[in-house]
């Protein structure tokens, strides 16, 4: 049974239909890459997916439990085994690094504040901020504010992270640095969505790629043949356009 299922899949904004009937298995430990031109729809499928966007169809269940959107209940139950990082942070600037990761687990686990403050150090200090835990968000570069937002998404104990585009908003030369924090939890088995055009990183890490268009799975398949024998035309052309830059 896969950790995430996901079954014909809608969902629109203001009656414009943005997917148009995803499916999509996501199995414990997997890394699935979303890949696909702008406008297809990946971040859509992410925000539904954590329940920001209200889906029109279909069925998602994690751990062989139905999701229903429509229920706060469940939605709130989802948030604790599915957690995502935004392309732009989303950090609380009024609050220190430490602040941010904490909380969360405080106010929606209940978690002791004490408890919540040395998981938060140790959060920070597995993605290499151990000694930022007091700065503010305008103190740190966009690749440790990031970092500090993958902590805090951690601290919820995620079973499955959607990450999207988390390095678009970085300096060229701060990318590494969160990816080098994404392929260190890879290594821990968490299961991963994530939407990313580090093509290099994407077949490098990835279990499964997959490429949407137009709010569809287009095709999907190991890194090797999505990248060198892609089956269909979409993937065809989408491929060798970004490697012809
Ligand atoms: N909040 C919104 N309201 C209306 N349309 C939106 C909104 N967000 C995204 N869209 C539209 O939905 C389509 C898919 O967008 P998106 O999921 O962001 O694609 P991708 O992440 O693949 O670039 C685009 O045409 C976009 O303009
Ligand atoms: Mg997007």
């Amino acid at each position: 049974m896969p950790f995430l299922d996901i079954v014909d899949l809608s969902a629109g904004y203001g009656g414009a239909p943005i997917l148009n009937g995803v499916n999509l298995s996501v199995g414990k430990g997997e890394v699935i890459s979303l890949i696909g031109p702008s406008g297809s729809g990946k971040s859509t499928l992410l925000r539904v997916l954590i329940g920001l966007t209200a889906p029109s169809s279909g069925q998602v269940s994690i751990d062989g439990t139905p999701v229903d959107y429509a229920s706060k209940a469940s939605v709130r139950a989802l948030r604790r085994r599915m957690s995502i990082v935004f392309q732009q942070f989303n950090l609380f600037q009024n609050m220190t690094a430490l602040a941010n990761i904490c909380l969360a687990p405080v106010k929606t686990l209940g978690v002791a504040p004490a408890a919540a403050e040395a998981r938060g150090r140790e959060l920070l200090a597995s993605v290499g901020l151990a000694d930022k835990a007091d700065s503010y968000p305008d103190q740190l570069s966009g690749g440790q504010q990031q970092r500090v937002a993958i902590a805090r998404a951690l601290a919820m104990q995620p079973e499955i992270l959607l990450l999207d585009e988390i390095t678009s908003a970085l300096d060229p030369e701060r990318v590494g640095e969160v990816l080098d924090t994404v392929r260190a939890l890879a290594a821990t088995g968490i299961s991963m969505l994530l939407v990313s055009h580090e093509m290099s990183f994407v077949r490098e890490i990835s279990t499964r790629v997959v490429m949407m268009d137009a709010g569809r799975v287009v095709e999907s398949g190991p890194p090797a043949q999505i990248f060198t024998a892609p089956q269909e035309a979409r993937t065809k052309a989408f491929i060798g356009a970004i490697i012809r830059h």
